[in-house]
């Protein structure tokens, strides 16, 4: 699928939900979440992916990533796709996006948490060169789960 990415604005919040709502196992951040960080963006930047194939106005979003500056690294705190989209390289898309901010601010190392349960997860980031480092017991709740931890080096050129 041809997508273009750009910046997540505050009227695509109610659809960016929308799309976290359609998988049952992610934590929720809701609109007041997704407002929330991008009111932070010192810290977040929040990425949206449209499908530039398809020609419907207002262009459908086909997800969302959100990447946190921490000190050193960068960490992919969200990346969800919508499931109509799926295996189209939308996800594959929106983390090159990802890695062009991290080299942006020159940050060579990104992370991720992902549930152990969430073998599509963790075999599209192993394929896009992440390997795990590390576990986090009992990381998320509802249900209860042990994260893998992910990381990646950025190629800073
Ligand atoms: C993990 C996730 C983001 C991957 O997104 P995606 O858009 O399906 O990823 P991609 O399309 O880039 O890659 C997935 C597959 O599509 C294939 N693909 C990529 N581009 C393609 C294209 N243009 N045409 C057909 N297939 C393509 C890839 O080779 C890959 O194939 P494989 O799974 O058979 O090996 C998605 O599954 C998702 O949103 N999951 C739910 C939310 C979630 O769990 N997020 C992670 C939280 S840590």
């Amino acid at each position: 699928m041809k997508v273009s990415i750009r910046r997540m604005e505050f009227e695509d919040v109610p659809k960016v939900v929308a799309i976290e709502e359609r998988w049952s196992y992610l934590s929720k951040w809701g609109e007041p979440g997704y407002r929330a960080v991008m009111s932070d963006s010192r810290v977040y930047t929040c990425l949206v992916a449209e499908d530039g194939e398809h020609r419907a106005q207002p262009p459908v979003i086909a997800g969302f990533a959100v990447v946190a500056k921490l000190i050193d690294d960068c960490e992919l705190c969200n990346l969800v796709v919508l499931p109509e989209c799926l295996s189209k390289g939308v996800g594959y898309e929106l983390l090159q996006a990802c890695f062009e901010v991290a080299q942006y601010l020159k940050i060579a190392r990104m992370l991720l948490e992902v549930r152990q349960s969430n073998q599509r997860a963790i075999d599209f980031y192993a394929r896009n060169g992440f390997r795990i480092i590390n576990e986090r017991r009992n990381y998320y709740l509802s249900p209860r789960e042990s994260a893998w931890v992910m990381e990646r080096a950025v190629e800073l050129g």
